[in-house]
């Protein structure tokens, strides 16, 4: 019987107090026990337990104090009793409020260093990402034309059909059309003129001459769309770089010195070149470019002895198509073709990088595959 739940379910008369001395020691001794259970140690859930175990409204021993001790007690004890009571009471919600501050203030702490950012940790290391081959070979050709004195420019993808046909002395029936056949954009009514992604670099030429005056020496290195059917030499986006130069007195001979030039400098002076004639409407004379097979070495027989593949046999590749710029096109940007003369060409990247690097799938440029780019740091 020695539990304050014990003592406090009996009423005074069954504890056998009858005086008010008994009634003191009585609560010294519920005090006693309080203060034992109090200073041990609490997390949360169990100082919540205590607390209702002591001031609960139903059975908390306060209130079973209340019940069976003041409420039963005889009037010559009830003074003594209530005012035991109300001491006890001070006391033991004084003591719960600084044992809750107590533990909340633990809880802190814990959840602080729980959550505590330990800056002396080595970082995440990200791996640092490399150019993408496409990216490595604008480099090397804008470094190899930059360095005999052309400069970068870049033009917008998407374009109207005026630079991307007409001012190229392609109007709107002519045949070339067909095989440029191409994305329009979807334009609000009223818009000012379609809109198209460029099939090619070369309206680059139009607004770069619109802009300056000759001397014009520049490459242009970006993305053109068509609408292709993707095979392994053919992608609908792709990269070309056009190439203009425009000046008093450009031959043919500046135009196919430079070509060779660029081709040696970028393939090794190993490979051999030719020139066939072609047809552009913004080019006349028009020509390809074709280097000797690497594949093959230019004889156009495999390694296994059979028909090489990749030229299929003719020991050559074509590269890129190119000419002087045709006169029709100067009218476009207020030149004086009887005054100026100059080149163009536009070559396929990614057909450039598949015969530099051996690659025989284009595809493997946009499928960003990292076992195809590891190879190319
Ligand atoms: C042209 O695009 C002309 N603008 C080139 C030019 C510029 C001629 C200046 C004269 C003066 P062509 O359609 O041949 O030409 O394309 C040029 C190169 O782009 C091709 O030699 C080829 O390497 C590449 N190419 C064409 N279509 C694709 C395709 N679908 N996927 C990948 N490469 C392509």
């Amino acid at each position: 019987m020695n539990t304050p739940e014990d003592k406090t379910s009996k009423t005074l008369a069954e504890l056998g107090i009858t005086a008010p001395g008994q009634v003191d020691a009585l609560f010294l001794e519920i005090q006693e026990h309080f203060d034992a259970d109090s200073s041990k140690e609490f997390i949360e859930v169990l100082w919540k337990e205590f607390r209702d175990q002591w001031l609960g409204r139903k059975s908390g021993v306060l209130s079973r104090i209340t019940d069976n001790w003041l409420k039963t007690a005889s009037p010559d004890l009830k003074r003594s009793v209530g005012a035991a009571l109300n001491r006890l009471r001070s006391h033991v919600e004084a003591k719960i409020e600084e044992r809750r501050l107590s533990v909340e203030a633990n809880e802190e702490q814990s959840a602080l260093a729980r959550e505590r950012v330990d800056l002396s940790l080595p970082g995440v290391k990200r791996p640092i990402g490399s150019q993408h081959l496409i990216r490595q070979v604008f480099q090397q050709i804008e470094d190899i034309f930059v360095s005999i004195g052309f400069s970068v420019v870049e033009g917008p993808e998407i374009e109207t059909p005026y630079y991307n046909f007409e001012a190229l002395n392609i109007p709107e029936f002519h045949p070339v059309r067909d095989d440029m056949d191409t994305f329009y954009l979807e334009l609000p009514k009223g818009a000012p003129s379609p809109l198209l992604l460029r099939t090619h670099t070369s309206p680059m030429q139009i607004r770069t001459m619109e802009k300056r005056q000759p001397p014009v020496r520049v490459i242009v290195p970006g993305k053109v769309y068509r609408r292709d059917n993707p095979d392994a030499t053919h992608s609908f986006a792709f990269h070309q770089v056009e190439g203009l130069a425009v000046d008093t007195d450009i031959t043919f001979c500046d135009f196919t010195g430079t070509i060779e030039y660029f081709v040696k400098q970028f393939f090794g002076p190993g490979v051999k070149t030719r020139f066939r004639p072609s047809y552009f409407p913004f080019t006349e004379p028009s020509v390809e470019f074709d280097v000797t097979c690497v594949f093959c070495g230019g004889s156009g027989v495999s390694a296994s002895g059979g028909t090489c593949s990749k030229c299929k046999g003719a020991g050559w590749i074509e590269l890129f198509g190119a000419g002087m710029v045709d006169p029709a096109v100067y009218g476009f940007v207020k030149y004086d073709p009887k005054k100026v003369s100059g080149f163009a060409f536009g070559i396929g990247i990614d057909r450039l990088a598949m015969l530099k690097y051996g690659i025989d799938d284009i595809q493997v440029f946009f499928q960003n595959d990292v076992r195809f780019l590891r190879q190319f740091p």
